[in-house]
């Protein structure tokens, strides 16, 4: 499995999983229950949820996915800001542990950025980590601005990763934040990299699957994480779907390829304030 390297020096796999929508009836349990351990199976063991998905339910599912296997998986919940006080954070973060039938998680997000001071949040992210119930922490939705001002603070530079909206669509990071990122040693972390599936089955990447024996689901996913410091999270509730995604890993795109999707999907001409989903 292809790594990225956090700033503590740990190392996360390039492709992960997603799960906001996992729980929730779309496909059956079973199904999800399925595709997230035939996801780890793989080395897909970078697992993300957030006490926000389906209010704790992708949180429960994940903790019946991975209950025998705890060790197998680096687990990454998130905060939501308007819990994102001293406290709050805390408690947020004790609910979370008690839905994923942990005692720790590997990295915790600040979901976006609200009202509460940076530094509060931080802090009780600090806190957290004292007391063993988290490894690391990070931050979801910051540009560059936001970012800047993050690792200004005394403690800012602990900071792992920023989740972000990153896929062919969406390019917007890669005028500012995707270079800042990447000169500092931080990873961005690409959320929705097949756009929520409306990438899948698209004219131009099935054309480029062609030459690869790939399909276009692999084709985003490969061009997402080539990027140097970038990994992705698509998320996927059945078996087939997961493997599929695993088969990415194997598609290395050449410049000509790199030179059609920049034709086809290219990055807007001036830079954007960070998109979000
Ligand atoms: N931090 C944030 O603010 C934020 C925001 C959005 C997302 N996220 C995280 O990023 C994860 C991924 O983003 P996302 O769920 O928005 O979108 P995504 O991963 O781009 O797309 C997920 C959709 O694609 C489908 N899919 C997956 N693999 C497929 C395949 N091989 N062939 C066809 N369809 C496939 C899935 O359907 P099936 O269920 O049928 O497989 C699902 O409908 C989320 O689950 C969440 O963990 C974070």
């Amino acid at each position: 499995m292809r790594a990225v390297a956090l700033p503590s020096g740990e190392t996360v796999p390039a492709l992960g999983m997603g799960t906001w929508h996992l729980g929730q009836g779309r496909h059956p349990e079973a199904v999800e229950i399925e595709a997230l351990q035939t996801g780890l199976d793989l080395g897909m063991t970078l697992v993300d949820t957030a006490e926000m998905y389906g209010d704790g339910a992708s949180e429960r599912l994940i903790g019946r996915a991975i209950a025998g296997r705890r060790d197998d998986v680096f687990l990454v919940s998130k905060v939501l800001p308007h819990h994102a006080t001293r406290d709050g954070t805390i408690a947020a973060c004790e609910s979370s542990l008690r839905r994923l039938d942990t005692d720790r998680l590997d990295l915790y997000l600040l979901h976006w950025r609200g009202q509460v001071p940076l530094e509060e949040t931080v802090g009780a992210f600090q806190q957290l980590i004292r007391d063993g119930q988290i490894r690391h922490w990070g931050v979801s939705n910051f540009d560059i601005a936001d970012m800047m001002e993050l690792i200004e603070l005394d403690a800012g530079g602990a900071v792992q990763t920023d989740q972000v909206l990153y896929n062919l669509l969406h390019r917007g990071i890669e005028w500012n934040l995707l270079p800042f990122c990447q000169q500092h040693g931080l990873p961005i972390m690409a959320y929705s990299p097949i756009e929520q599936g409306r990438l899948v089955g698209h004219p131009v990447l099935r054309f480029i699957g062609g030459r690869h024996k790939a399909t276009s689901t692999q084709v985003a996913l490969s061009w997402v994480i080539s990027h140097p410091g970038v990994c992705a999270i698509p998320e996927a509730g059945t078996p087939q779907h997961v493997r599929e995604n695993f088969g990415a890993l194997g598609v290395v795109l050449e410049q000509d390829d790199i030179l059609e999707l920049d034709a086809a999907f290219p990055p807007p001409p001036r830079p954007v304030p960070l998109e979000v989903l």
